[in-house]
């Protein structure tokens, strides 16, 4: 038996796996102490009382032979994929059909299965900060050929087109995972253009789209021709609390041809094969985010989040911190004080101020220097945090 031998080249554990061992080490030293974690992008807040009705009626309807389900439809229901084309791209003046809608567990596996479906010869463009299962499924895959996009202060942390070299896929996920920003629509055309004249393909990961407040795209469909060179992945974790339910839906529109093959097919192919599927009650949960009531009770939650980034993004700017982010995001990028290093800023957080972030570093060479802070926090605890940072970090120190 001879393994992948293509496990060896990652670093031998998943970044917030390491972040959480560190944090439980320095628990388990210090009992006494309350720490506060900022870390994983992990809500806190529970499933808004919409979508826990529709799941209880759910388990009712699974209780009883006559409304009982088995097997659910490989790639969902017709109620979830009808709701997700109305709301999320219909209203938005998008034609997505639904049979290029593809309900899943979670936008994670979708974008590290994704690579089942293109060849490991590719050439693969990645941001620098990026979110690890990117880079890491792809180095799995046997993917080695990948051209980093340093995302840094000085460009405003938006990737660049490549001049030299023209990558087959690119990922790009906005608002961005780690360090908030967004991309406007002209910034979005211009990869879109360039993924069409050189027949690349755009990974989309919106994940964090329930978070913009301004004009910025929800959508790469919003983008004309987007359709032809993109996938996009959506999830229902952070715009409505699911991290711990699973699901999220990918979309492959027909038009996405390569070497004279659609690629819908492909991802359909794949999904039939290694996916049964999400549970009926997840499926009629997340229908109930889109319901009346839900979609306010999701955007309150929502609110609840903004409230923490923008306490988080001023305390630490009125103290002279640099930060990025918070704006159309969950998530603050702080520059680390007095050059430290990431990982050296992580553990002297923890030490003084018993506050877990997540080291930039940890989300490429570029993140160097900085720390991501997470606004999906309980408001009190977020403030505390932010206010003990300020006591052993503040101007005054
Ligand atoms: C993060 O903290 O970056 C996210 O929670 C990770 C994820 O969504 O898998």
């Amino acid at each position: 038996m001879k393994i992948n031998e293509n496990f060896l080249k990652l670093e031998s554990s998943y970044l917030f796996s390491t972040v959480a061992k560190k944090q439980k080490e320095y628990q388990e030293k210090h009992p006494d102490k309350e720490v506060i974690r900022l870390s994983i992008g992990d809500v806190t807040k529970p499933l808004v009382p919409a979508v826990i009705s529709a799941m209880h009626k759910a388990v009712d309807e699974m209780a009883d032979e006559s409304t009982f389900r088995g097997y659910p439809p490989e790639h969902g229901y017709d109620f979830i994929l009808n709701a997700i084309q109305k709301n999320d791209y219909a209203n938005l003046g998008i034609d997505i059909k639904t049979d290029e809608i593809f309900l899943s567990d979670g936008a994670k596996s979708d974008c590290g299965n994704i690579g089942d479906i293109f060849s490991v010869d590719n050439k693969v463009a990645i941001c620098d900060p990026v979110y690890p299962v990117y880079l890491d499924t792809n180095v799995m895959n046997g993917r080695t050929d990948i051209i980093y996009l340093p995302c840094t202060a000085e460009n405003g942390f938006m990737p660049q087109i490549p001049k030299d070299e023209i990558p087959d896929v690119i990922y790009l996920c906005f608002p961005n995972n780690p360090t908030g920003v967004t991309v406007s629509r002209k910034q979005l055309k211009e990869w879109v253009d360039f993924a069409l004249k050189n027949n690349s393909l755009i990974l989309y990961d919106a994940a964090y789209k329930a978070f913009i407040v301004d004009d910025s795209p929800k959508s790469i469909y919003e983008i004309d021709g987007a359709k032809k060179c993109a996938i996009e992945f959506c999830s229902f974790s952070k715009t409505a609390g699911f991290t711990g339910v699973r699901c999220g839906y990918t979309v492959v529109p027909k038009e996405l041809v390569f070497n004279g093959q659609s690629l819908n097919p492909f991802w359909a192919r794949r999904q039939a094969t290694k996916f049964n599927g999400v549970s009926y009650i997840t499926q009629r949960a997340a229908e109930a985010v889109y319901s009346e009531d839900g979609k306010k009770q999701t955007e309150d939650v929502i609110k609840y989040y903004q409230r923490n980034a923008k306490v988080i993004y001023d305390t630490l700017t009125n103290e002279g911190f640099k930060c990025f982010g918070a704006v159309n995001s969950p998530y603050v990028w702080m520059q680390t004080p007095n050059g430290m290093s990431s990982w050296e800023f992580f553990d002297d957080l923890l030490d003084n101020c018993q506050v877990v972030g997540t080291p930039g570093s940890g989300f490429g060479k570029s993140g160097e220097g900085y720390l991501r802070l997470t606004a999906f926090g309980n408001y009190e605890k977020t403030v505390e945090a932010v206010e003990r940072i300020k006591s052993v970090y503040g101007k005054d120190k």
